[in-house]
């Protein structure tokens, strides 16, 4: 009865643990499309390319200067940096978590 139980366990931890892996997936490539639809035209999003505007950081690189969580409060308030040509933009909470998601699979 005991191994009943504890492989019962094991099962449902494999599963729970197996989905929590999906959802993340499913979120990193939600980001990725959103970075592809409104950001790759200047910044890299990939591991390997350069910016196409030379100036924008690759996202990938992000990393090095500053936690990607912190860019959580710039994407929901608006994304302004000091440079016109890049544009505002504003996230949902939901995309928020999305993209921060896939800015941490190119780390
Ligand atoms: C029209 C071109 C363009 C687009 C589109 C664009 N960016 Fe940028 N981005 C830039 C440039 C240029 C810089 C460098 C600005 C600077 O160094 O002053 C930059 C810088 C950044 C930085 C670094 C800011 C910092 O202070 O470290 C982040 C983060 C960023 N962009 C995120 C995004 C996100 C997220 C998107 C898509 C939602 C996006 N950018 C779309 C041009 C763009």
């Amino acid at each position: 009865m005991r191994i009943a139980i504890s492989s019962l366990l094991l099962t449902s931890l494999i599963l729970t643990f197996g989905s929590a892996q999906r959802t993340e997936a499913a979120n990193v490539e939600q980001g990725r499309r959103l970075a592809l639809l409104y950001c790759a035209r200047c910044h890299a999003i990939d591991k390997v390319s350069p910016s196409p505007l030379r100036i924008a950081p690759p996202f990938r690189n992000l990393h090095e200067r500053y936690p990607v969580e912190t860019l959580e409060e710039a994407l929901a308030e608006g994304l302004t940096t000091g440079h016109p040509s890049m544009p505002q933009f504003r996230f949902e909470p939901d995309q928020i978590n999305d993209f921060i998601m896939f800015l941490k699979s190119l780390e």
